[in-house]
């Protein structure tokens, strides 16, 4: 199942954190696809705010740090995989154990590590002209995820629909 939303705007996208972030879990894997500028680390942000993330705590993208580490209702990291060569270079930033620690794991650029860290993702790909998010599961966690977020009220209002 793939699940589309269209993103024409900045208030859509927060819609979308806002259907999504409740129903995340310890030990979740999001990862967000799509290209230079889509707006994965704009959605991020926007899910960490739903997550209680305070204001004052700067969410942006992880590039040259990797990882950055967030509290909110949850512990989260967020990692831009973007420069990262190889899945030995991706066990060093211990994201695999995070996630078995119960933090939930937000990762750009991370679709060819999904198996690498841990399987089971829920990936979110933003295409543009229209911007859109593809939200498809590789696992049954994610699928449950994914099924959820479909049956979202906020989201059916706004015109998601399955395919
Ligand atoms: N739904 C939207 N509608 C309009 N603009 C948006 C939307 N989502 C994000 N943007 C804007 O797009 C720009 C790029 O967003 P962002 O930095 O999140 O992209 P990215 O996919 O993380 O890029 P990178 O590939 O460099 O990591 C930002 O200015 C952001 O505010
Ligand atoms: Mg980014």
């Amino acid at each position: 199942m793939e699940l589309v939303v269209d993103l024409p705007n900045r208030r859509a996208t927060r819609k979308l954190a806002a259907a999504l972030a409740p129903r995340l879990e310890p030990g979740d894997l999001v990862v967000l696809a799509g290209a230079l500028g889509a707006g994965k680390t704009f959605l991020v942000r926007a899910l960490c705010r739903e997550l209680g993330v305070p204001r004052e705590e700067r969410v942006a993208s992880p590039t040259f740090a990797l990882v950055h580490e967030y509290a909110g209702r949850l512990s989260i990291r967020h990692a831009d995989l973007y420069r990262v060569e190889s899945g030995r270079e991706l066990a060093e930033l211990g994201l695999d154990v995070a996630r078995d620690d119960g933090a939930l794991v937000l990762v750009e650029w991370g679709t060819p590590y999904v198996a690498d860290l841990g399987g089971d993702a829920l990936v979110i790909t933003i295409s543009l002209e229209p911007r859109r998010a593809h939200v498809t599961a590789t696992g049954p966690r994610s699928a449950a995820l994914l099924a959820a977020l479909g049956e979202a009220a906020e989201l059916l209002d706004s015109g998601a629909r399955a395919g």
